[in-house]
């Protein structure tokens, strides 16, 4: 028996709009624990090198996969597909002899020419006959090419000499970082970048600046790493050269 207390309109709630609303969580449940997903929306690569469009999640209820270049499913614009069951690939129009699809859907582009730029849309069809699909971009870059560092002067006077490195490259479109000894160079007070990023200034050069300055150019698909330039730092006062003084708060050079 129902309390007294209990909304009368409870008992009118029809079941079958209960049972519709729980089968439509489940429908928004399912999809999300079953997907297919490309491991990104945008693929990176350069000129010359290979593309790899990753597919996870691929389960062993799919029937099949087919690549299509461009945001559209059109025969025209097919590349390759798969059908998982006879492990039989089929190439389409839109195939360019370069492109391989493995058994778990992931697409491999050789050799990618910046034509190869551009959309690809992945549709999977599964055993239910269901279909999927997801578009992702693949960007090629050009080459990086190896920057040079030049510098005014390798050999410079502590707490005297400024020292200013530049990183050369031709490259457009490309940004610039530096490492000091390999590592990602720290900027401080004495330590700047230009704008650009290209030119590094050290004022006042100091004798923990010594060592080897390399900077990397890079675009989304490829970087380069320049040789490395060896600044030395000579003491502004020779007698007391390699000399440290004990401070408190620890050591400092005269
Ligand atoms: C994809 O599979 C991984 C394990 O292989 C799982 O952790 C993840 O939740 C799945 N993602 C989706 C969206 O199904
Ligand atoms: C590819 O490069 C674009 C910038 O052009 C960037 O937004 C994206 O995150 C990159 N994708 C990957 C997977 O690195
Ligand atoms: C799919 O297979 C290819 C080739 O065997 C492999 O390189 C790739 O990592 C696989 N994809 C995933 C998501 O495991
Ligand atoms: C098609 O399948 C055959 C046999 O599995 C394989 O050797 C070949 O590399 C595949 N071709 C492409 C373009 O994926
Ligand atoms: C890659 O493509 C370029 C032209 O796009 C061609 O000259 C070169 O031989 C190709 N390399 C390989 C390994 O297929
Ligand atoms: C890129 O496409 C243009 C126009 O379709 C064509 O003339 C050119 O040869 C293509 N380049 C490569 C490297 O495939
Ligand atoms: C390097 O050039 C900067 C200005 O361009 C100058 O201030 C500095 O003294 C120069 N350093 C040396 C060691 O010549
Ligand atoms: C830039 O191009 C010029 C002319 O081709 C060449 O002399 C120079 O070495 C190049 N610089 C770099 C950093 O590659
Ligand atoms: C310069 O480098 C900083 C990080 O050190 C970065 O945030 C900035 O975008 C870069 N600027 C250019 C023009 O590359
Ligand atoms: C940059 O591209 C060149 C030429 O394709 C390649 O040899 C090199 O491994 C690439 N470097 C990176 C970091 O991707």
């Amino acid at each position: 028996m129902e309390p007294p207390s209990a909304p009368a309109h409870r008992q009118h709630v029809p079941w079958h709009r209960l049972l519709l609303a729980v089968s439509l969580l489940s429908f928004w449940n399912l999809p999300t624990a079953a997907q297919i997903i490309i491991e990104s929306v945008s693929f990176n690569t350069t000129e010359g090198r290979d593309a790899l469009l990753l597919v996870h999640n691929a389960t062993e209820n799919i029937l099949g996969y087919s690549w299509y270049k461009g945001e559209r499913i059109e025969n025209n614009q097919l590349i390759i597909s798969f059908r998982v069951d006879n492990q039989v690939n089929i190439t389409g129009p839109a195939h360019s002899s370069r492109e391989i699809i493995y058994p778990n859907g992931t697409l491999l582009l050789q050799n990618a020419t910046q034509n190869d730029t551009g959309y690809y849309t992945l549709l999977v069809t599964k055993n239910d006959l269901q279909r999927e699909s997801a578009t992702v971009q693949l960007l090629v870059y050009p080459p990086v090419t190896k920057p040079i560092i030049e510098a005014n002067s390798t050999t410079v006077t502590e707490l005297k000499d400024t020292a200013v490195l530049k990183c050369l490259t031709n490259d457009t479109d490309v940004s610039t970082r530096w490492l000091f000894n390999g590592q990602s160079l720290l900027l401080t007070e004495r330590k700047t970048l230009s704008q650009d990023n290209r030119t590094l200034t050290i004022e006042p050069v100091r004798r923990e600046d010594a060592g080897d300055y390399q900077c990397e150019v890079s675009n989304p698909g490829n970087s380069s790493l320049s040789d490395p330039l060896r600044l030395d730092v000579k003491c502004k006062r020779p007698l007391t050269c390699g000399l440290m003084l004990y401070l408190p708060g620890g050591f400092h050079y005269p």
